[in-house]
């Protein structure tokens, strides 16, 4: 299949079909979304706890996020892929913005890169270098304790306003569709109304162009913490332990491997001679 665009993204929005986004951090992953059709992949810097084990994001380099890009750019040849800029690789100044959104285009091998924040000028910058920018508001994990902790943004009506500024001012800016994370689902209609660009939603309501869940949130694979937006269609996990643990039964009761997993085929001449040698 053809490697998915921002054009037909913004197709999608315009007659109503929506899009499809959801998390990988590796080959084998990225080859299952590939698998499922599955229009976009964002490299999250979630990926600092469902891969890493770290207790947030922010410690996560743009070396080990060029890391996990690489390997997905591999096994997903048609969804977009997009790089998502990690904690102080974009707060200095507008050439560390730059530089760090080239690394993971050029190092990374992504379609586009991410970044948390109505950050205007740093999109438009982004943007003017070449580089597709994907605007992230709302509830931003980079900056959650600025926030008030992980809270549902956007509810009172000052907020609310603010946020729809934000998302037109990254349009304005140049981002080609904006993540809208954990605000009440009345706010995220109304921003996917206000701006042309697609809106893809986590926690933002039924409204939006689109939706992005975390790959091992909705598979099961993270039960340290799962937010109420989050649909666990699987329960990954689980197997996955059950199956460790038949594995690790079989091989104590002597049952695996069983004959049908050994070679054979060393004459019965050869055998004796091998264990004269032993
Ligand atoms: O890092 C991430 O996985 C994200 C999604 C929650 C949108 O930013």
């Amino acid at each position: 299949m053809a490697k998915f665009t921002i054009q037909q993204m913004r197709k999608m929005k315009e007659s109503g079909e929506k899009i499809s986004m959801i998390t990988a951090y590796d080959y084998s992953q990225a080859v299952l979304v590939e698998k499922a059709g599955i229009e976009v992949i964002l490299v999250g810097d979630s990926l600092s706890m469902t891969m890493l084990g770290n207790e947030g994001t922010v410690s996560l380099t743009t070396d080990e996020m060029i890391h996990h890009i690489r390997p997905v750019v591999k096994g997903a040849p048609s969804p977009m892929i997009i790089g998502d800029m990690v904690f102080g690789s974009y707060n200095e100044s507008i050439s560390q913005a730059i530089s760090n959104a080239n690394r993971l285009m050029k190092e990374g091998g992504c379609d586009a890169i991410k970044l948390e924040g109505g950050r205007p000028e740093v999109v438009r910058a982004i943007v003017d270098a070449g580089i597709p920018v994907q605007g992230h508001i709302g509830l931003t994990p980079q900056t959650a304790s600025l926030l008030g902790g992980f809270k549902v943004q956007g509810k009172s009506l000052e907020s609310a306003k603010k946020l729809l500024d934000e998302a037109k001012s990254l349009e304005d800016a140049g981002a080609f569709s904006i993540v809208l994370e954990c605000v009440p689902e009345e706010l995220g209609r109304a921003v996917s109304e206000a701006v042309s660009i697609p809106i893809i939603g986590i926690g933002a309501g039924r409204y939006c162009d689109g939706q992005v869940l975390v790959f091992h949130d909705m598979l099961g694979l993270f039960d340290k913490f799962v937010p109420r937006f989050v649909k666990q269609y699987k329960q990954i996990g689980e197997e996955i332990v059950q199956a460790l643990q038949d594995f690790n039964e079989e091989v104590k009761q002597e049952q695996f491997p069983s004959e049908e997993h050994v070679f054979s085929g060393i004459s019965k001449e050869d055998i004796e001679e091998i264990s004269k040698l032993s």
